[in-house]
């Protein structure tokens, strides 16, 4: 990983309440200081605590984004469901898109690729999640499975400069399991050729997913192609949350 501009996304999933919000005051202390000039820190709260984050990282050097939206941009009779346009009411910046936890649920290629369209229109900065199942893995398929989840989600986005990609291996997710450092390597540099080769020019930063902590922070950040992490189980602790921060800018 360079020291360039630096992603540490915290996506808390539905976890944390109102009391929750002050486990933050740390990692906003540390977001002001010189030494981590380079890291982005963006929390990804659930949709109840969007407005609070917002506002208790007002003078921090932290983002805000959501875990979701809907596929219509605006308003509409969609009861339970929270658009683009709300999430941009909030303050926040971000939003999480394709996330496998939602795909297991029934979302499709389609449904991001339309949820991607309404963030964009927005101007929310996307965060699409791609990555192999267990059994994709096993029939050694990985490369055909991202790059058709990849085409699928990005067609006829014009503008992919807000956009940022997270290579999270679905089975890597909450089990305590990380890549091979080769594996890792061969399938980030697949996916930078496939949107080279897709989108001219592009720039898009690749983020890793899965079981990132603080012991494996270190191992993971050697890998060059990669640009920060999207981290879920330990990044509601504060103190692990920072401690993955600093190994990654040393
Ligand atoms: P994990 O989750 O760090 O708990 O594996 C990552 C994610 O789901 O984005």
């Amino acid at each position: 990983m360079t020291n360039n501009n630096i992603y540490i996304v915290a996506n808390w999933k539905m976890y944390g309440n109102s009391k929750s919000i002050n486990s933050i005051n740390k990692v906003i202390k540390i977001s002001k200081s010189r030494k981590f000039k380079n890291v982005k820190i963006i929390y990804c709260p659930p949709y109840t605590l969007l407005s609070e984050f917002v506002k208790k990282t007002k003078n921090a050097k932290i983002s805000i984004g959501a875990q979701n939206c809907h596929t219509e941009k605006d308003y509409g009779s969609y009861t339970g469901f929270i658009s683009a346009k709300m999430i941009k009411d909030t303050g926040s910046k971000y939003v999480i898109l394709g996330h496998s936890e939602n795909r297991i649920s029934g979302e499709t290629n389609e449904d991001i690729n339309k949820k991607i369209k309404s963030a964009i229109k927005k101007k929310l900065n996307v965060i699409l999640c791609v990555g192999e199942n267990l059994a994709e893995k096993r029939k050694n398929i990985t490369k055909k499975v991202l790059s058709y989840q990849i085409n699928k989600s990005l067609n006829k986005v014009k503008n992919i400069n807000n956009i940022i990609i997270a290579y999270e291996p679905v089975w890597s997710i909450g089990t305590g399991i990380i890549p091979k450092k080769k594996y890792l390597e061969f399938n980030v540099r697949y996916i930078k050729q496939y949107l080279s080769n897709k989108f001219y020019k592009n720039k898009i930063k690749i983020l890793y997913g899965g079981s990132v902590d603080s012991k494996n922070a270190k191992y993971l950040m050697q890998i060059n192609e990669i640009s920060g992490f999207l981290v879920g189980g330990a990044s509601k602790n504060s103190k692990k949350f920072i401690d993955i921060i600093k190994k990654t800018i040393k």
